[in-house]
């Protein structure tokens, strides 16, 4: 097994930079008491009492009177690691809507505050302000590295001073500091990628991950797969492994291992194993009225998640289905495809389907039987019931016919009172038939 060394490694830059954030730096606030490098330590922790009082003092304020600018979300310290992402968020109130910017200095360099832009550290930082009741911002900074460690800094005003360089920015400007500590990445070797075979069944293996360097000392590992956490997979071993007794095309997936540390964020490596897709559940027919809806699905599993296609096997030949009709619709996402068919027609409709599920690593389908009805096929029943009622009324009708010349001859002979007499009736009857015999 070779190594994926899961570790990320950058180049610090700032030369060209430097000099531009100096001039945004220089027109904003020269007088900056934080960037003043000579002010004496006495003075510096007067200025950070008075902007502690200046933000407490705005929180106050903000439900008193929106006058002056206060926050109601300043942004949190956190600890990341090389190569991650943060991001910090700064919530303003304050009528007229304030202004806000971002400042960042290195930790113990507080006199070293300076303006951050959109597009600043080659473009890793980014910075989105919404004006609107209140100012929003979203100070990004990505693909760090350990010299994004420092202080970053939300600094807001709605003084209409607030850009004159006579005025002292601590009593214009209110401000929120988050400490950024950016830790080395941990790195951890992990086992290969693994492609299971398609036609035959996988030995047995295990995925494994050794934690060979870390900033500090881990206290757990698990395992992960496409993003869940397996059960039962926690260990305190720098060396993690997880087995797999039986592969199968529904083990492929994304693995990942993690470590996690006491005070610092989880370290992980992720280890694919890959299959052809199978297709495990779809609708193997589908009954329907004329005019009706269809809906045939498929289901899969392996990794990557396949393409899906859906054809229809047409006089021999298979016909690719999309959206385009306007009749046929496809929905696929991941491990699922759905064919809908509106309107269902009675000539064209009916017959055989496929999904067909296709990954870089080989393809599988399904087909499905559509079967369409007429629309007179729900009244069959009902149209049974009226057809049998209309014999039945027939055979009565006839009966009635057939024995209707006798009922008249035998009122014809017999009086009025005679006729309810059933008993005389039929000897009668029967007398006249041996009669007439
Ligand atoms: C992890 O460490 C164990 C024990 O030292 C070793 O056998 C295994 O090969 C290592 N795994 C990887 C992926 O390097
Ligand atoms: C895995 O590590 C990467 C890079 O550090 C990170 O962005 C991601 O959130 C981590 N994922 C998990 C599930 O911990
Ligand atoms: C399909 O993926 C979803 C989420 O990715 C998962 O919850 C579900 O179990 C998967 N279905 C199959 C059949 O693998
Ligand atoms: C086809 O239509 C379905 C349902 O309206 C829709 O969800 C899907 O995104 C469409 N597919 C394409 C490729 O436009
Ligand atoms: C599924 O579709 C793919 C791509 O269109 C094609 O290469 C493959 O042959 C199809 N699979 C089968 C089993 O027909």
């Amino acid at each position: 097994m070779s190594a994926v060394l899961c570790e990320e490694k950058e180049e610090e830059e700032e030369e060209e930079e430097e000099e531009e954030e100096v001039l945004s730096v220089a027109a904003a606030l020269v007088t900056a008491p934080a960037a003043a490098p000579e002010m004496a330590p006495g003075k510096r922790r007067a200025t950070v009492m008075s902007l502690s009082l200046a933000i407490v003092g705005s929180l106050l304020l903000q439900y008193v009177s929106s006058q002056n600018a206060g926050f109601v979300k300043s942004p949190l310290s956190e600890t990341k690691l090389t190569g991650d992402a943060f991001e910090l968020y700064c919530d303003v109130i304050g009528n007229p809507t304030p202004e806000i910017q971002w400042w960042y200095s290195e930790i113990n360099r507080l006199d070293s505050f300076r303006q951050l832009w959109d597009g600043a550290r080659k473009r890793r930082v980014s910075i989105g302000t919404a004006y609107g009741v209140n100012a929003v911002s979203v100070l990004g900074v990505s693909r760090l590295t350990l010299d994004d460690a420092g202080i970053y800094e939300c600094r807001a005003s709605n003084d209409p001073q607030r850009n004159n360089l006579h005025q002292n920015p601590v009593s214009t400007w209110v401000r929120a500091q988050a400490t950024v500590t950016v830790l080395q990445k941990p790195s951890i070797v992990a086992s290969e990628h693994v492609v299971l075979p398609t036609d035959s069944h996988s030995p047995p293996f295990s995925l494994q991950c050794n934690l060979t360097s870390a900033h500090s000392p881990h206290s757990e590992s698990f395992w992960t797969k496409n993003g869940e956490e397996i059960p039962e997979t926690r260990s305190t071993s720098k060396n993690s492994e997880y087995k797999l007794v039986k592969p199968r095309s529904d083990d492929a997936g994304l693995y990942m291992c993690v470590f996690t540390f006491e005070s610092a964020p989880p370290a992980n490596a992720s280890i694919e194993i890959k299959s052809a897709p199978e297709i495990h559940g779809h609708k193997r027919s589908e009954n329907r009225n004329e005019g009706q809806r269809a809906v045939l699905y498929c289901k899969s599993v392996g990794y990557p998640h396949p393409a899906w296609t859906w054809r229809k096997f047409d006089n021999g030949f298979f016909r690719e289905l999309d959206n385009s009709s306007g009749r046929f619709f496809v929905n696929s996402r991941d491990n699922y495809t759905e064919l809908l068919i509106e309107n269902l027609d009675i000539s064209a409709d009916p017959g055989e389907y496929q999904c067909n599920a296709t990954n870089i690593i080989g393809t599988h389908e399904e087909k499905s039987i559509l079967r369409v009805r007429s629309h007179l096929a729900p009244l069959w029943p009902l149209l049974g019931v009226i057809f049998e009622v209309i014999i039945l009324i027939i055979i009565i009708v006839v009966y009635e016919k057939r024995k209707k010349p006798e009922d008249i001859q035998d009122d014809d002979d017999l009086a009025g009172p005679m006729k309810t007499n059933s008993t005389n009736n039929h000897k009668d009857k029967n007398l006249r038939q041996r009669n007439t015999n």
